[in-house]
């Protein structure tokens, strides 16, 4: 091979080597310049994730004063969003919101009756600021019978959703004011069940269920489970058999 072959031979070497290296980076990369590594896992996680949620979401979950938010939990529930009628958009676990939309949609069509999300999905940090909230303006004893401690709250499962109504175009979203409309929640609770939800606190439970009656607060647990519970007229915990052996006592939110 003479010299003028070596060069050209080079030349070539040195072409090959730089397109090799080209096309590599620009298949790996992300549209944002993103490393390899990103496209791999955009590749694996939503597969990983989607069977391991489906597969490991407790619906008979039990988070109360006694039971804090299991600890992997919010790496495996799926949340989805939604807009109630005034543009408020909320974060609730997938099939709960779908049983949801049935609810408000038999309500509305067979009974007349609008509800509305109000309250669902909470992180620890919304929690904080609710119990801050309502421990400002209702009092500390107020905060411990209608809000739980953060960490200890139904909300941070996705799995609980607090209604407010409306009523001749007026929204009703205060407390007091959902308690007094006694005819209307009564059509709404008998509802519940058919569409995998219980009323969570009921009137006169306190012993067990560690709050005050919530007609607002219905939580997701399937259909199956929802009529057992409903038409015996029980609290989750006295299905579950954990009912707490003496009346819980709320700490403080700090
Ligand atoms: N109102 C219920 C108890 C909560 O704060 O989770
Ligand atoms: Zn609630």
């Amino acid at each position: 091979m003479n010299r003028n072959s070596l060069r050209i031979l080079a030349i070539l070497l040195a072409v090959l080597t730089l397109s090799a290296s080209l096309f590599g980076c620009s298949r790996g990369k992300a549209p944002g310049g993103e490393a390899d590594t990103n496209t791999v896992e955009a590749t694996v996680e939503p597969v990983g994730s989607t069977s391991e949620a489906a597969e490991t979401i407790d619906y008979l979950v039990l988070v109360n004063k006694q039971n804090a938010l299991p600890d992997n939990w919010e790496s495996i529930v799926q949340l989805e969003e939604a807009t109630n009628r005034w543009g408020e958009t909320y974060q609730v676990e997938k099939t709960a919101l779908a049983a949801f939309f049935d609810l408000q949609k038999d309500l509305l069509d067979n009974d007349g009756i609008v509800i509305e999300l109000d309250s669902t999905y909470r992180s620890v940090k919304r929690q904080k600021e609710i119990w801050s909230e309502f421990e400002a303006e209702k009092g500390i004893d107020y905060a411990r019978e209608y809000v739980a401690v953060p960490g200890y709250s139904e909300h941070h499962t996705g799995l609980a959703i607090d209604i407010c109504i409306e009523k001749d175009g007026v929204r009703i979203d205060d407390n007091d004011d959902m308690i007094a409309e006694r005819e209307i929640f009564a059509q709404i609770h008998k509802k519940l069940a058919s569409h995998g939800f219980i009323l969570r606190y009921l009137e006169g439970m306190d012993a067990i269920t560690g709050y005050a009656y919530e007609p607002w607060h219905f939580r997701y647990v399937g259909v199956k489970a929802a009529e057992e519970i409903m038409n015996a007229g029980i609290t989750l915990e006295e299905y579950l058999g954990k009912v707490p052996a003496t009346e819980p006592e709320s700490a403080s939110a700090a």
